[in-house]
């Protein structure tokens, strides 16, 4: 069925003198079950991009195809429910999606709405914080009492319980520890190969998702100028650039190995321990 935008335009302030470009003749198709990074400078359009996903945002025209609904500029808000469901999305700042006086009112808030049994609600909730290393204690906290990085892994929690087809995530990643960032990672790649769910995140970090993600979408001023493999986003160092993203030192450094000493590259990109691996394997092959 696949994810498509066609020619979607949205604008803030788009009455005013001065609008701001947030999506400009968007086009964009994804398949399904993918797990898709969404790369660019800030204001490039990322955050308006995702929020468009569940409907928050609505195209001011064009056409929106996920799953089996279909967004156009006009519609209206109501109906928006289902889609809802079945699209969760995880907001660049978890402070705006965090409301309810407990850790668990908030979890259990989207599966209770979609019609789940509050006993089955608790106990989603219950797992989705296990899932992320969070102690269950942390269910009867207020949201807004905790660490940067327990909010953060409290708002990702509200959308696992929910159990959606599509997950959206902005920028779930930032204010994480490198141990919780590749927990997380790890999690949302099991969740695409083996349930076939889509995982599409904005990262600023490339390093990071390279051995997870299938496809990279690169944004600028709003359109997608760059869609697809790894090995291919590599070879478009200007888009990196220009997005303000370093080439993962994995990859520069690999580069220079089979360069110098003669050694065919390996097909993909490599992170950190493949490439490390890698080198090993080769210098144990052919001794220099
Ligand atoms: N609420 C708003 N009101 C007015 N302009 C906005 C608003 N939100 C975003 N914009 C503008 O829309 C454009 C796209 O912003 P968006 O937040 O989608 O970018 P982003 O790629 O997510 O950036 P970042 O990496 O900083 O999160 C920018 O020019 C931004 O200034
Ligand atoms: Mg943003």
């Amino acid at each position: 069925m696949g994810i498509r935008f066609e020619h979607v335009n949205y604008s803030y302030n788009a009455k005013s003198v001065t609008p701001q470009i947030g999506l400009n003749d968007f086009d964009l198709s994804l398949t399904e079950g993918k797990f898709i990074a969404v790369l660019g400078a800030p204001g490039s359009g990322k955050s308006t991009l995702l929020q468009h996903f569940n409907g928050l945002l609505l195209p001011q025209s064009g056409d929106i195809h996920i799953l089996d609904f279909h967004i156009k500029a006009g519609d209206s808000a109501k109906g928006l429910g289902k889609l809802r469901k079945r699209v969760g999305l995880v907001f660049q700042f978890p402070e705006q999606q965090l409301f309810e006086d407990t850790v668990e009112k908030d979890i259990m808030f989207g599966p209770v709405n979609f019609g789940v049994p509050e006993d089955e609600a608790r106990e989603a909730a219950r797992r989705a914080v296990e899932a992320l290393s969070l102690d269950a204690e942390i269910l009867a906290r207020n949201p807004f009492q905790l660490s940067s990085g327990q909010m953060r892994k409290a708002a990702i929690a509200t959308i696992l319980a929910a159990e959606p087809d599509v997950f959206v995530l902005d920028e779930p990643t930032a204010s994480l520890d490198q141990a919780s960032r590749e927990e997380l990672l790890l999690l949302l790649r099991r969740l695409s190969t083996e349930q076939g769910r889509t995982i599409i995140i904005v990262t600023h970090r490339l390093e990071e998702v390279l051995k997870y993600a299938d496809e990279y979408v690169v944004l600028q001023q709003g359109e997608a100028v760059f869609h697809g493999t790894p090995a291919g986003l590599l070879e478009r160092t200007d888009l990196l650039d220009a997005a303000g993203i370093q080439v993962p030192a994995s990859v520069r450094f690999l580069r220079e190995f089979c360069q110098r000493f003669g050694v065919t590259p390996p097909d993909g990109p490599l992170g950190a321990e493949e490439a490390t691996a890698f080198v090993a394997e080769s210098i144990k092959n052919k001794p220099m």
